[in-house]
């Protein structure tokens, strides 16, 4: 099966919903306004074969804490008729292309670490896996509202809050040296920003975070690694 890719406009969203939910068990974001937004950022691609949506990469961009740009390859889905074609293959290389035409400085995908498929198709695009083995955590950004006043911007030290919008959820990935202030801050902003989701990315071994993470309402999504081209 051929494919060809074209980035993604809102008309795109109903077939790309239908792929997210039989690849996730979740559709895209059900609020159409947020939706709209994630999808007029233009990062995101569709794979298109005989006029019908096969398959999409969901891509965005963040800053690190230290101002540098990040190509986000956060999510990325093939409709089960059309897979083993290379249609997920040109989706990456296709994401890989525009990370290249943008001021980006990194182009990167969090990968679940069981996830043969995806950690295929990320080394043969040319990404390596990080050395630090990692897991993800995830909390909803209501739960363990009501903490108090926003937290001082001393106390959060090498904490960093970078907000996302994506095409399934809008929140905060909380980074570099995540403490109880940063959470409480991250609550904080997601609650005012109307945000549902908080995730958290730390090294497997951290056992201090992880008791930290579970304690505010974090579960534990899985084992994960960043796969990395540097641009
Ligand atoms: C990952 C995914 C997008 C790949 O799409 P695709 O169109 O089948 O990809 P391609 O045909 O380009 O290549 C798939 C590669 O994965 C391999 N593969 C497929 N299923 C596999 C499996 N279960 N275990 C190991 N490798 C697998 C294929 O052999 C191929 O590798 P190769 O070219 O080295 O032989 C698709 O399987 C999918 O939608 N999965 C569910 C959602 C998901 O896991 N997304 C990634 C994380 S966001």
């Amino acid at each position: 099966m051929s494919a060809v890719i074209r980035p993604a406009t809102p008309a795109d969203a109903k077939a790309m919903s239908a792929i997210a939910r039989a690849a996730f068990g979740e559709g895209l974001e059900p609020d159409p306004t947020r939706l709209a937004r994630a999808l007029s950022q233009g990062l995101n691609l569709v794979a298109v074969s005989s006029g019908r949506v096969v398959g999409f990469a969901g891509n965005f961009l963040t800053r690190s804490r230290s101002g540098a740009l990040r190509f986000e390859l956060d999510l990325l889905a093939v409709a089960e008729r059309a897979r083993g074609a290379g249609i997920g293959a040109g989706l990456v290389a296709a994401s890989v292309a525009a990370a290249k035409s943008s001021d980006a400085d990194m182009i990167r995908a969090l990968v679940a670490s069981q996830n043969r498929a995806m950690q295929r198709l990320c080394r043969a695009g040319g990404f390596e896996r990080d050395r630090t083995r990692r897991a993800l955590y995830v909390s909803d950004a209501s739960r363990g509202l009501g903490a108090g006043a926003a937290v001082s911007f001393a106390l959060l030290k090498d904490a960093h809050l970078a907000p996302v919008c994506t095409l399934t959820y809008s929140g905060i990935w909380l980074e570099g040296a995540i403490s109880q202030a940063a959470i409480d801050e991250a609550r904080q902003r997601a609650s005012a920003d109307d945000m549902f989701r908080i995730g958290a990315v730390v090294p497997r071994a951290d056992a201090r975070l992880e008791a930290l993470l579970l304690s505010n309402g974090f579960g534990k999504a899985g084992d994960f690694d960043w796969w990395a081209i540097r641009l």
